[in-house]
């Protein structure tokens, strides 16, 4: 029996809470499609930042090179800055492992009340192939003249051509399995050294696959695109930045946050992949019960998929459109009374 080691990073917040239930359901998911998954869990987090000064040991980014798959909850918690949970643990892994490309599936899921309300599955479903390693999330500046009337900051973006064109060429490669049609979000009107020299690498990449459509739009009227005409987007390719605010409202219109997984993808699979849900540790919700583990259940479907286990993954998939579908349990976000527990047995039951 093929036997995958998974990290589990569980984090702060809900993180711990929707890691458990998609633990639950990958478990169940594995005893039915015959593999078995062991799982080793780091208590990396906030938590820890404030035991130890450090969100995870100095060696931590080796310990995971060991796996074949890592599953982290969220990180960042009231108490410690953002920038701190952030640059300690989530961006040095995914750079360290090369996680260049982040995927974030969209799909409106049976059963949710969108702000799209009408709208078929088939006609909002897209992906979002966001620039992981590079771009706007920089560590270059500097704050200058500090207390000073001429005090100034200076926050700059980095762009290399390898970066640019690994993740377009990505999003090509992936609109071949899928419609074929590719949108790269741009700003080259407001950002004129950054988004031109994007949309360049982009002309080029594209002239590389004739049979896929490429079009390249603003990142604000892709915005409002992605709201008012769904049905036209398939793959869209972003900047770290950019994607980074296109999920966040691609998961707006499909129902909420709750229900948007994402993938820290290494695609030569020469370090290993992270999954995670695209929401964050909920603070004003963390330790209820109430957090709706759908988006972490996706996520752990997704590592499923990476890893080869492509029945187990769809089935999974299923299982949660089954849930939803018929509302037997709906966490409060989603207008029902579950608790996490209660929606993650239920799809690991839908599973059997
Ligand atoms: P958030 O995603 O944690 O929460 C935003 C809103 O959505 C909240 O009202 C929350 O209750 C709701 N929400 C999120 N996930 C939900 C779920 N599964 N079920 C029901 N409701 C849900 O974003 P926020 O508040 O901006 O950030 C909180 C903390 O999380 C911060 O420290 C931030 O840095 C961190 N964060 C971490 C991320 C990661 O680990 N990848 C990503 C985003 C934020
Ligand atoms: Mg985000």
């Amino acid at each position: 029996m093929k036997t995958y080691r998974i990290a589990s990073v569980p984090g702060d917040g809900i993180g711990v809470d929707v890691t458990v239930e998609a633990r639950k359901v990958l478990d169940r998911a594995a005893g039915k499609f015959g593999f078995s998954l062991s799982w080793t869990e780091f208590d990396w987090s906030c938590e820890r930042y404030t035991r130890t000064g450090s969100m995870m040991p100095d060696d931590g980014v080796e310990q995971l090179s060991a796996f074949d798959a890592i599953l982290l909850g969220a990180v960042g918690f009231p108490g410690v800055p953002d920038h701190v949970s952030l640059w300690g643990l989530l961006i040095p892994v995914r750079r360290a492992f090369a996680q260049y490309v982040n995927l974030r599936p969209v799909r409106l899921l049976p059963g949710t009340t969108s702000v799209l309300a009408g709208r078929k599955a088939e006609e909002l479903e897209m992906v979002i192939v966001r620039e992981n390693s590079e771009g706007e999330y920089s560590a270059i500046g500097g704050r200058h003249n500090t207390g000073q009337p001429s005090e100034f900051v200076l926050q700059e973006s980095v762009f290399t051509r390898v970066g640019v064109e690994r993740i377009i060429r990505y999003a090509f490669e992936l609109a071949r399995t899928r419609e074929g049609r590719v949108c790269s979000a741009t700003k080259s009107n407001g950002l004129i050294h950054s988004m031109p020299f994007w949309d360049e690498i982009f002309a080029e990449v594209a002239a590389e696959f004739p049979e896929v459509h490429s079009e390249q739009c603003h990142v604000d009227a892709l915005a409002a695109r992605m709201v008012q005409a769904p049905e036209r987007l398939d793959v869209v390719v972003a900047s770290n930045l950019f994607g980074d605010i296109l999920s966040d409202l691609a998961a707006a219109i499909t129902g909420g946050l709750g229900m948007a997984p994402s993938g820290n993808i290494n695609p030569s699979g020469e370090h290993p992949s992270m999954f995670e849900a695209v929401h964050g540790s909920a603070p004003d919700i963390a330790g209820q019960g109430i957090a709706n583990p759908v988006a972490q259940i996706l996520a752990a479907a997704m590592m499923l998929e990476h890893l080869g286990e492509t029945v187990a993954a769809q089935a999974i998939r299923a299982a949660v459109d089954r849930t939803l579908g018929d509302r037997t349990a709906v966490t409060p976000d989603l207008g029902g009374t579950a608790t996490t527990a209660r929606l993650g047995s239920v799809v690991a039951d839908q599973l059997a």
